[in-house]
């Protein structure tokens, strides 16, 4: 395939950035997104010119890093997969391909496609875990009974993988899905039940000073998430929020 490929360019965070255009040929539809960037990358090395910046990592869908925007889409047009999951198949020959970075005020813009998303960090660091003593008196999990539907519930919000489309997705730039998945993990389950009324305030708390913004519903970022997060996450927190809010008054 021959390609257009419109990608942000951003020497900094000071920098006003914009828009560059490189031509790409030979991208094999087997490649993934990040593979066919790399290619691109290495065209520029030869050619004396700054690789394009992006984040990868894993390249499995399981850390979340590769944060990029895909003609208007965070993670591309494919549904329930992260950028390094998507593949070429899903563009056509001679089709032109705006690539930018995730933007939201809690993701400042470091270099490139790569944003500082440390916000995610310091609201897990404020309440998403558990203080259960784990080293070397552990309880046989099946002592404790928990209900399928609550485990079941909980370990699809635990697949939550931290990547902020839900963020990048939203008109408001609202965390409340990363959130939610993070409070939800928890407070379903016994063990998550002790810290469960400072666990949410304090990562609501988090979450606002961070500068994302609020939920109105519109549940971009559950269409966006490639890990299936769903909304019912976010009615689940704001009823943890109440019930902490009014306990604690
Ligand atoms: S809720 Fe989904 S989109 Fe948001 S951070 Fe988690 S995995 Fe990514
Ligand atoms: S590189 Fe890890 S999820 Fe994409």
């Amino acid at each position: 395939m021959k390609l257009t490929l419109k990608i942000w360019r951003q020497k900094n965070s000071n920098d006003k950035g914009g828009i560059q255009t490189y031509p790409i040929d030979n991208v094999s539809e087997h490649m993934s997104f990040l593979e066919m960037m790399d290619v691109l990358n290495e065209q520029l090395i030869v050619q004396g010119t700054d690789p394009i910046a992006f984040d990868h990592d894993c390249r499995e869908g399981i850390c979340g890093m590769c944060s990029m925007y895909i003609n208007g889409e965070a993670h591309g047009p494919d549904r329930g997969v992260t950028t390094c999951q998507l593949h070429m198949r899903k563009f056509n020959d001679g089709d032109t391909i705006y690539i930018e970075p995730f933007r939201a005020k809690g993701f400042p813009v470091i270099k490139d496609l790569v944003v500082d998303r440390t916000a995610f960090d310091r609201i897990q660091h404020a309440g998403g875990f558990v203080s259960v003593n784990t080293s070397g008196n552990t309880q046989d999990a099946n002592a404790i009974p928990i209900p399928k539907d609550d485990a079941d519930k909980a370990f699809d919000a635990a697949t939550c993988i931290g990547c902020g489309a839900c963020v990048a997705s939203c008109k408001n730039a609202s965390a409340m899905l990363f959130v939610s998945a993070k409070v939800s993990q928890f407070s379903l389950l016994p063990q998550g039940k002790v810290e469960a009324k400072r666990r949410v305030l304090n990562m609501v708390e988090q979450m606002d000073k961070e500068g994302f913004g609020n939920c109105t519903n519109t549940g971009a970022c559950e269409v966006e998430c490639p890990k299936g997060i769903s909304l019912e996450n976010i009615a689940r927190m704001n009823r943890e929020y109440l019930k902490a809010s009014l306990a604690s008054d």
